[in-house]
């Protein structure tokens, strides 16, 4: 066991890194990553298993000897304390989260009690262990830009741009950010807090717009899109998230915030249309036959318009930049899609028929 602070950086040597909500999409790109790069630590990945947790996501790495799953909810304190005291970790990356906006509107509660109360559970249990001894520590939490707001057609969201959640959703991880911030002014706590774009790829639960769009697609059902289709959204492949996330737990500065995105603005509609593009040529249809199947439906409400990050900081001071160009991308991501097909079928065969049943065809 050991750990040297060299700078800011933080090498870890035989450390144990609690991950959690490392069973949803952007978790399980960040534990297969940790896992396989860092056989020294030891992993443990702690996750309720929500509708959007999945352990199927994680069979390639499920038997590796640093690995461990523990099934939990950060919401009861309990259990949290508990976790805490039987593997007392170095380093904590915190994901789990309520993480669907449409959701957020129809059931605002759970965003409560998981992103706000189950992110104060980590922080004191986190706090719990290391105020004797913070060196070397490492709280981190992942955030979205959607706590700045929306954009207008110019400018975009720096690490100072002022916080103005719109809906339920972007208000609790707000929320959750001030309070990692206030644990870090008040009680020294380490920590460091990452602001993303949208992610897309392999894994993502078929609510998001891109893997319902593509599922949508493969089963000939209209493609639902909100209002006029001219919101814009700033999309990051997820396996970079996992790279920028990978750099900042390691190298980020204790205190500091990051934005991550992928300079890679769409308007909801044109990206549709590049879908079915690409889904035409995957499937074999004759090329506009997707397209038929785009329907208008009634806007979210409170829809934020356009986010765009600036994610120079990261850039400049830590050297990420993303790995992949849009285009191709999202031919992985379809790639992925058609060839898991079984993943895909056993999550819309459960509680997702009901949900669609409730969001699409009753609103
Ligand atoms: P997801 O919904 O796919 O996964 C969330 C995971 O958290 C699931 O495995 C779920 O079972 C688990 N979870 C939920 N409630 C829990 C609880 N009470 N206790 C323990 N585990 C619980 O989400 P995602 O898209 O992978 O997002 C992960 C994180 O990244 C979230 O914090 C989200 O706010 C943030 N983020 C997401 C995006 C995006 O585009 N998806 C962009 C920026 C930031
Ligand atoms: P989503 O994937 O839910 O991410 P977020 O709301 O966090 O940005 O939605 C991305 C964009 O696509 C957003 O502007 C809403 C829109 N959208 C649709 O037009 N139709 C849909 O069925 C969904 C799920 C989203």
């Amino acid at each position: 066991m050991g750990m040297a602070e060299t700078g800011n950086k933080i090498e870890f040597m035989k450390r144990t890194i609690l991950i959690t909500g490392g069973a949803g999409f952007i978790g399980s790109h960040v534990v297969r990553r940790f896992v396989n790069k860092y056989p020294d630590y030891l992993i443990i990945n702690a996750d309720k298993l929500t509708y959007a947790g999945n352990l199927e996501n994680l069979t390639d790495i499920e038997n590796k000897t640093n690995y461990r799953f523990e099934k939990m909810d950060i919401v009861n304190k309990q259990q949290v304390l508990d976790l805490f005291k039987k593997y007392h970790f170095d380093g904590v990356i915190h994901l789990a989260a309520e993480s669907h906006v449409d959701r957020s509107i129809t059931g605002p509660d759970e965003f409560v009690f998981t992103n706000i109360v189950g992110t104060v559970n980590l922080l004191n249990a986190a706090l719990g262990i290391w105020k004797d001894q913070p060196e070397g520590k490492r709280f981190y939490h992942i955030s979205t830009d959607e706590v700045y707001g929306s954009l207008g057609a110019e400018g975009l969201f720096t690490e100072t741009t002022p916080y103005d959640p719109k809906s339920p959703y972007s208000a609790s991880k707000a929320s959750s950010d001030h309070l990692v911030r206030a644990y870090k002014n008040t009680f020294k706590l380490p920590v460091v807090i990452s602001n993303c774009s949208n992610n897309y790829g392999p894994n993502q639960f078929p609510e998001k717009l891109i893997p319902l769009v593509i599922n949508n697609i493969r089963n000939n059902k209209p493609i639902p899109v909100y209002g006029k289709g001219e919101n814009i959204r700033d999309w990051l492949f997820v396996e970079d998230h996992a790279s920028a996330i990978d750099i900042i737990f390691h190298s980020g500065k204790t205190g500091e915030t990051y934005n991550i995105g992928g300079e890679n603005e769409w308007k909801n509609i044109d990206l549709i249309k590049l879908l079915c593009n690409i889904m035409d040529k995957k499937l074999g249809r004759q090329s506009g036959s997707s397209e038929k199947l785009i329907t208008y439906v009634k806007d979210r409400a409170g829809h934020d318009m356009r986010y765009a990050i600036d994610s120079s900081k990261l850039t400049r001071e830590l050297g990420w930049s993303p790995s992949l160009d849009f285009e191709h991308g999202l031919e992985k991501t379809v790639d992925w899609y058609l060839t898991n097909q079984k993943w895909m079928e056993r999550i819309i065969s459960g509680d997702y028929e009901k949900y669609y049943d409730q969001q699409y065809n009753k609103r």
